[in-house]
């Protein structure tokens, strides 16, 4: 076994695959497109699963990638133990529906421990298999392995949330006695141990795992596969024979740096491991997308960032340092990932915000936790959980590392209550707001189309066709129901006012109308043309500034919610700071600019959602799209939109910001 570094691990796990016949896939952006059943990429599978289901045919049946993961499942392991983290990249090769179990272990075991691959010692390997699956055991004997080396482990059978999965076999690499004197029984025990590393598990990937349905009721996928996922922090771990992960050359560099910046020497110790683990976890995230906030993805940001700060404060970094590590794992990393070389500046930015935040309430939050400790002895109440979490911003998980430390415990259930109630009244604020939603089971039983004729018409003779308590739907109207933004259409049906048009559960337009009308009526509808007008203007215009505040505050900043009337228009978006008065003006100038110096036509087409990210189209993170998309195509702004819109840049005329806030 020679020395590698990791990027010439990658390299070989590449190149071996390609030259039997995979197509080199390129890592997926740790921010799950189109899945809302992951949180998060977890798994080198995780972004291929559309050809696992059998919903998209892959060019070439046979792939092999390395994937960006992240996983917080562990997270309370990630520097105790050698080999586990939050980020970390999965080396892997699928066949879907093309070879299965007896290529996939014969080709496994060649680049293992062939010289001219891993050449990995044979008598170190030990493979685990499911019970049942004799045919795996014996492909591994055929290929020479000892039969002492195979271990039946009923847990062999790989799944993580909904999607594909199956009996699997794992492969193990022996560290030997110098890290633990008991033999292979860790393996079949499944004790804890840094002797036996598990450095890679082949999936025979056969089923389809769902949400309320037992492993026995998996459907089976379209066809057999295989699935394979190692791990290359661990692959570097055994071939640079590193005592953990951690020494190996994709974490040593910012250890290295974090020493320099604390004056005290790693020695193994934990509060290095955890900084180094999660500000790679928050850089790879950050610049694919994900921001820190207090829900979801952003959730699980800020924690890491902030359990690393409290880590750092082990070492007496007490100002902000988390930033000045993003260039490390920038120098390590950048080679294969590129966007982090362009992403970096706005990562360690917004990472030092963030820092600086935290920051500014731990003292006092720590002091809170220690009088509380003090006062409430061994155990901490629900009540001070939850104003830590509240006031001073410690997620509840850090308060439990807290308490840990000091001997103490968190009443958790008195926690969450609290939590919940603090959700349920921001719900309950919600739905008043949002009065008469369309849950009613009126709504969700009518199905009847009706057309919406209001891209090109403002006025239309029509039908009624359905007559609820709170208004009438027709068969086709040219009246707009207030989505994605763009409030509803002012006008008239039979001269009598509409006063709000919603769409129902199945698309058709409610016309809000305080008139009787019956089913069979034939009546006018009238969008009023001046109100539309301001509308559209308002919209357009806001596609610009979506547009401009990209160009000149960053690519991060992202619409968050939008409404746009006849009167005015109001666009939140994500950034980090209070832009002053100047770049405020910078941004109002380039949206004017494109009204007035250089106009552009507006060109509305419907395309399949592939093209539309093709050509660059901006879609709403978190939205779900159908298969064929509308985008709005200005030129410069491209976006998926349902809207209306103007023709011609030009009929905007002017454009003004009235204010600008940060909430
Ligand atoms: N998908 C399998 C795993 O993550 C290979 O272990």
């Amino acid at each position: 076994m020679r020395y590698m570094t990791a990027a010439e691990i990658r390299d070989t796990w590449l190149r071996f695959f390609e030259s039997k016949g995979h197509k080199i896939e390129s890592s997926a952006s740790l921010v799950p497109q189109n899945d809302p059943t992951l949180l998060w990429i977890n798994a080198g599978v995780a972004p291929l699963k559309k050809y696992f289901d059998g919903s998209e045919k892959p060019t070439n049946p046979r792939l092999t990638n390395v994937q960006k993961c992240i996983r917080t499942n562990d997270i309370e392991h990630v520097g105790k133990t050698a080999r586990h983290h939050t980020f970390f990249e999965m080396l892997g090769n699928f066949s879907i529906g093309d070879y299965f179990k007896e290529d996939a272990i014969k080709w496994g075991y060649e680049i293992l421990t062939d010289s001219r691959w891993f050449g990995f010692p044979k008598e170190k390997l030990y493979m685990t298999y499911y019970p049942d699956d004799f045919e795996a055991r014996d492909l591994w004997i055929s290929l020479g392995v000892d039969p002492s080396h195979l271990i039946p482990r009923p847990d062999n059978f790989w799944e993580i949330g909904p999607g594909p999965c199956g009996p699997d076999t794992e492969i193990y690499f022996d560290r030997g006695e110098a890290y633990d004197t008991r033999g292979k029984e860790l393996i079949e025990d499944d004790i804890e141990n840094e002797r036996y590393i598990e450095i890679w598990n082949i999936v025979f990937s056969q089923f389809n795992s769902k949400v309320g349905l037992t492993r026995d009721q998996y459907p089976e996928l379209p066809s057999k596969n295989i699935d394979t996922g190692a791990g290359l922090e661990r692959f570097a771990c055994v071939i640079q024979g590193t005592k953990t992960n951690f020494e190996t050359d994709l974490f040593y560099p910012t250890i290295q740096h974090l020493e320099k910046l604390s004056t005290i020497s790693y020695d193994g110790q934990m509060a290095f491991k955890v900084i180094a683990d999660h500000i790679k976890a928050l850089t790879f995230a950050i610049s694919d997308g994900a921001m820190l906030s207090n829900e979801g993805r952003g959730y699980v940001l800020r924690r890491l960032l902030r359990r690393a700060v409290k880590y750092g404060r082990k070492l007496g970094l007490f100002e902000p340092f988390l930033h000045k590590l993003v260039q490390d794992v920038v120098d390590v990393m950048g080679i294969y990932y590129q966007n982090l070389e362009e992403t970096k500046d706005i990562v360690s930015k917004l990472i030092l915000k963030e820092e600086q935040k935290f920051l500014e309430t731990i003292s006092e939050g720590e002091r809170h936790l220690t009088d509380a400790i003090q006062k409430e002895g061994n155990h901490i109440s629900g009540e001070t959980a939850f104003k830590l979490y509240d006031t001073y911003g410690f997620p509840i998980e850090l308060t439990v590392e807290y308490a840990e430390e000091h001997g103490a415990i968190v009443d958790l259930d008195a926690f969450y209550d609290a939590l919940n109630k603090q959700k349920e009244r921001s719900r309950n604020a919600r739905t008043q707001i949002g009065s008469m939603k369309a849950q009613e089971e009126a709504f969700l039983n009518f199905k009847e189309p009706s057309l919406f004729v209001g891209y090109d018409h403002l006025q239309r003779e029509a039908r009624v066709i359905k007559v609820f308590e709170q208004g009438i739907v027709l068969d086709q109207t040219p009246f707009y129901a207030t989505s994605g933004g763009q409030v509803f259409d002012k006008g008239t049906i039979n001269g009598l006012e509409v006063t709000d048009v919603i769409k129902l559960p199945h698309g058709q337009h409610l016309h809000v109308i305080e008139a009787q009308f019956e089913q069979g009526d034939e009546v006018l509808a009238i969008v009023d043309p001046k109100t539309r007008l301001k509308t559209i203007r308002n919209h357009s215009a806001a596609h610009l500034f979506h547009q401009a505040i990209k160009d000149v505050f960053g690519k991060h900043t992202n619409q968050q919610g939008s409404q746009v009337s006849d009167k005015s228009w109001r666009f939140d978006f994500n950034h980090y700071e209070n832009e002053p008065e100047k770049r405020i003006l910078e941004v109002e100038n380039l949206v004017k600019t494109y009204i007035q110096q250089t106009p552009l036509d507006v060109i509305i087409r419907q395309m399949s959602l592939e093209e539309a990210k093709r050509i660059g189209a901006m879609a709403l993170f978190g939205e779900k799209y159908g298969d064929v998309v509308r985008v709005v195509d200005m030129g410069w702004s491209k976006e998926l939109c349902g809207g209306t819109h103007v023709k011609n840049t030009r009929e905007i005329i002017d454009f003004a910001i009235c204010s600008y806030e940060s909430i």
